[in-house]
């Protein structure tokens, strides 16, 4: 769904990139696993496939993944041969002068709510299901019923400091992202939303209640086996 968007953009900030030699892009929140790369392969495909069509010189992509530092990034660099090779084979950010594609790709650990790049100094910030994750549980939970997020039996009380920290949260991660940005830089941030007012339609609240259900049931399992024993 968000393909076509992200190459508009970066499409966009390529064609009236100058000079046109160099590309920085970092995914934000990126995980670990065979699929961490796939934007970022996304990514060049896209340029590299304008560059083409516009007889463009080739380009270096610097490109850094982010995540928090207990993140998996051993694996995300065992699949970096692999990924190089996809590259060249589909003959992608090649020189001819190297054997191996223009592409440098570093592991950046760190909390996108606090400062991780110098000043200007990226092109392209994607981050993509990440930032629904706050910098931390809010204060003033503590009358929540015994739910571990929103629900339907949630106190107006508690919405509001979930909406106050996620508030709080995202103006910072805008405001480091304004410093790391070059001028002219761009952005796509993928998050889940609603079409409509309801906090609860769509399910949004379905599997947090189960989850909630179900650490109630374990603890009181713990408590039975600890006293009965
Ligand atoms: C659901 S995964 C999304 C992975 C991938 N971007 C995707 O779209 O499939 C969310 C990732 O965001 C990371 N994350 C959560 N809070 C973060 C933060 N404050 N700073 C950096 N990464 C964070 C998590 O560790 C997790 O790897």
């Amino acid at each position: 769904m968000t393909k076509s968007i992200i190459d508009e953009a970066i499409s966009s900030l390529y064609n009236n990139l100058s000079p046109r030699e160099t590309i920085c892009i970092a995914d934000l929140g990126c995980s670990s696993g065979p699929n961490t790369l796939l934007p970022v392969s996304q990514l060049i495909r896209t340029i590299d496939k304008e560059r083409k069509n516009k007889d463009y010189e080739s380009l270096k992509f610097h490109v850094f993944l982010n995540d928090l530092p207990n993140n998996d990034f051993n694996t995300i660099f065992r699949f970096l041969p692999t990924f190089h090779e996809s590259l060249r084979k589909q003959n992608m950010g090649e020189d001819g002068l190297f054997d191996r594609p223009n592409c440098f790709v570093r592991g950046v650990d760190g909390s996108f709510y606090t400062r991780l790049f110098p000043s200007n100094s990226l092109h392209f910030v994607h981050s993509s299901y990440g930032l629904h994750w706050l910098s931390q549980v809010p204060d003033g939970i503590e009358n929540n019923k015994g739910n571990v997020y929103l629900t339907s039996t949630s106190p107006t009380s508690v919405y509001k400091v979930y909406y106050e920290q996620y508030e709080r949260d995202f103006v910072t991660f805008l405001k480091y992202r304004l410093k790391d940005l070059m001028k002219n830089g761009c952005m796509v941030l993928t998050m889940l939303g609603r079409k409509n007012e309801d906090r609860f339609s769509q399910g949004c609240s379905y599997e947090w209640e189960l989850l909630a259900t179900t650490l109630k049931l374990l603890i009181a399992q713990l408590y039975f086996n600890l006293f009965s024993s």
